[in-house]
């Protein structure tokens, strides 16, 4: 008969490979969860740097374009890398969430429901949201599919025109709406990502877990200013 006690730390199968072994206990999860949501975070922040060179004007833009495209492999082991942390960190969450919840005993189901913050009980959610948001994103400006009119336009040095497909894109109002939308998400499951680090490492310093959690939510609100000054500034005209 299946234990109902288990506790969420025990490993179901256990297995003589120590690294098996961890990938399968709870903290090791945790800790897979928190490795592949650095990554992501550090992606986050390098393409928002890269796409904040709108202000910069359009050679600018195009020439980082076009630098990238030309790291061949490397541009491929990095996303390479990156969809393999994305799949990990939903894979790993889903399977921490579904222990968590068969281990939680009945009688403090209700109680747990209520001290839960909104955010934490919307994570999956706002995790979901953001996965659909950038599947939109490839399909928009990497793939061109939604707007193949995209894949002809060229500056005057025959690049790739990522600059004007920027503007054409963020000039629809519906489309920087959604946006805004998306990063809103996106910024508030960074925001409690900052604090579930502090629990899962067991940070009892009311210092240092304040700084991670506040810095954390700090940062999680640049990120959200940084990325959504872009539509706004196309929509009011700033940049054309
Ligand atoms: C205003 C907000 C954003 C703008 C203007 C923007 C712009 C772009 C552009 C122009 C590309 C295509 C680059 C190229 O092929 O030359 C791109 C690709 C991409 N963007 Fe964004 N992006 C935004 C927000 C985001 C967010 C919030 C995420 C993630 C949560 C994201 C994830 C990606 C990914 C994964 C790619 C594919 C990278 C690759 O092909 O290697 N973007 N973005």
């Amino acid at each position: 008969m299946p234990s109902a006690t288990a506790s969420p730390t025990q490993t179901k199968r256990g297995s003589s490979n120590p690294f098996i072994a961890f990938c399968q206990s709870s903290i090791g999860k945790k800790i897979i969860v928190g490795v592949t949501g650095v990554y992501l975070i550090v992606f986050i922040t390098g393409h928002l740097l890269g796409n904040l060179e709108i202000y910069l004007g359009q050679d600018h833009v195009n020439a980082y374009a076009q630098f990238l495209q030309g790291l061949g492999p490397i541009l491929w082991l990095e996303r390479a890398i990156l969809i393999a942390a994305v799949v990990i960190h939903i894979v790993v969450t889903i399977q921490l969430a579904a222990e968590n919840r068969a281990a939680r005993p009945q009688k403090y189901a209700h109680y747990n429901y209520q001290a839960a913050k909104p955010s934490s009980r919307t994570m999956i959610y706002s995790g979901l949201l953001v996965l659909c948001f950038v599947i939109y994103h490839l399909l928009q400006f990497t793939f061109m599919t939604t707007n193949p009119e995209y894949r002809h336009l060229e500056d005057h040095l025959h690049r790739h025109d990522v600059y004007r497909m920027m503007i054409l894109g963020f000039q629809q109002p519906i489309i920087s709406l959604f946006y805004a939308a998306a990063i809103f998400f996106l910024a508030a499951h960074l925001s409690h990502g900052f604090s579930s680090v502090v629990q899962t490492l067991g940070i009892n310093n009311q210092k240092v877990s304040g700084f991670v959690s506040n810095g954390g939510r700090w940062f999680s609100w640049l990120i959200f200013a940084g990325y959504v000054s872009i539509p706004v500034s196309i929509l009011i005209g700033l940049i054309k």
